[in-house]
């Protein structure tokens, strides 16, 4: 398996920067803008968010996802509006985009297009798997980022990395997916694909990724499959700061649906204090993480922190539960809007 390589198609001018950026078959303005390393902004790199939207003052492009919710109702009729994340160009274009002034915690490593092969698909719960990929190249990427799955009819899904590939690059990629009932991703990982089955792999992607200062005391918070940032973002700060206060809050649905109990285990044994939040929690003591608590995570997280201006908070999950942690934590509360880093996972 050899890492993509395709001849330039297009080139993409960025209005203010003096860089002509050479755009393969296949490439979104905002993978050739990152591979060239501009600071582009951007967030789910999946169309949902918007944060990469910007402005085509030249050229047309072609849309992966036409009805992407990333651009309103208000942006369309702009007629010039696009996605970055969505955009391949037809020729030359030129945009004019948002670039990030803030300078990146650490270094991000730079996506790139790579050929996957599955390797191990491991059935953790009723609905949740865990997934493993080989790599055409060695990767390195950041806790808590995620890559793209496109699979074999062009659908494209992000998904994160359960573990930290560390400083040196690694071949293969663990992922935790809950299969949604009809969802197009979902259907070729957990049905249609067997280990063998070839795929392509874009990324690292995300913005999301461990960068507290040592002093800094961490709460995280994931809600299901939103472990797998979380788990990699603990892990590394419980490593490399094992003198920091860390408090991490798992919600699930059902004590079935705990996932990853031992890896939970380890960092209670690391220092990390875990909290496990189940919805409907009939029994009450989970065999390895013992007793439970019963409701929603964010719920348990906010009345047992009601001042959070010293904390770095993580976040991943379900967008609602997001989006209600957002209003609750630093609209209503006392959070730091740019100390808190999350991911939404589009439902
Ligand atoms: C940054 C990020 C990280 C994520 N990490 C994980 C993870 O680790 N584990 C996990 O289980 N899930 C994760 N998700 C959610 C995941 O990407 C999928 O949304 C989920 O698996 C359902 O996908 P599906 O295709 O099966 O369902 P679908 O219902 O087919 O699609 C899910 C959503 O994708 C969007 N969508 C619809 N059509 C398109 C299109 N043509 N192109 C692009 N998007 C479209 C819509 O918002 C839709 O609701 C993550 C999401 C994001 C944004
Ligand atoms: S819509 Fe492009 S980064 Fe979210």
């Amino acid at each position: 398996m050899n890492a993509l390589t395709s001849p330039p198609r297009a080139t993409v001018s960025f209005r203010g920067i003096d860089t002509l950026v050479e755009c393969a078959p296949e490439e979104t303005i905002l993978l050739a803008g990152l591979r060239h390393g501009l600071a582009l902004t951007y967030d789910c790199a999946s169309g949902g968010c918007g944060s990469c939207r910007a402005q085509l003052t030249y050229g047309s492009v072609r849309p992966r996802w036409d009805a992407a919710t990333g651009l309103s109702a208000r942006d369309r009729s702009k007629g010039n509006r696009i996605l970055m994340c969505q955009s391949l160009p037809q020729g030359h274009c030129e945009v004019l985009a948002p670039l990030s002034d803030a300078i990146p915690a650490r270094s991000e490593p730079r996506p790139a297009r790579l050929r996957g092969r599955l390797a191990l698909r491991e059935s953790l719960s009723a609905d949740t798997a865990r997934f493993v990929f080989d790599v055409s190249e060695p990767v390195i990427y950041l806790p808590g980022q995620y890559v793209l799955l496109e699979f074999p009819d062009g659908v494209r899904r992000a998904y994160s990395m359960t573990r930290s590939s560390g400083e040196t690059a690694v071949t293969s990629l663990e992922l935790l997916v809950r299969a949604k009932p009809s969802g197009a991703a979902t259907e070729w990982l957990f049905e249609r694909f067997v280990p063998g089955s070839d795929l392509i792999i874009e990324g690292p992607y995300g913005k999301a990724y461990a960068q507290s200062p040592r002093e800094s005391p961490v709460l995280c918070l994931a809600g299901g499959t939103g472990l797998a940032p979380i788990l990699a973002i603990a892990e590394e700060l419980a490593v490399h700061s094992p003198e920091r206060r860390i408090d991490l809050y798992v919600g699930s649905r059902r004590m079935a649906d705990i996932v990853f109990a031992e890896r939970l285990t380890s960092l209670v044994n690391a220092g990390v204090r875990v909290v496990s939040v189940v919805e409907t929690n009939p029994d009450s003591a989970h065999p390895l993480l013992g007793r439970t608590r019963t409701g929603l995570a964010l719920d348990h997280l906010a009345d047992d922190w009601p001042d959070l201006a010293l904390h770095d908070i993580y976040m991943a999950g379900p967008a609602p539960m997001i989006d209600a942690a957002l209003v609750r934590l630093v609209k209503d509360g006392t959070a730091r809007a740019d100390r808190i880093y999350f991911d939404r996972f589009l439902a």
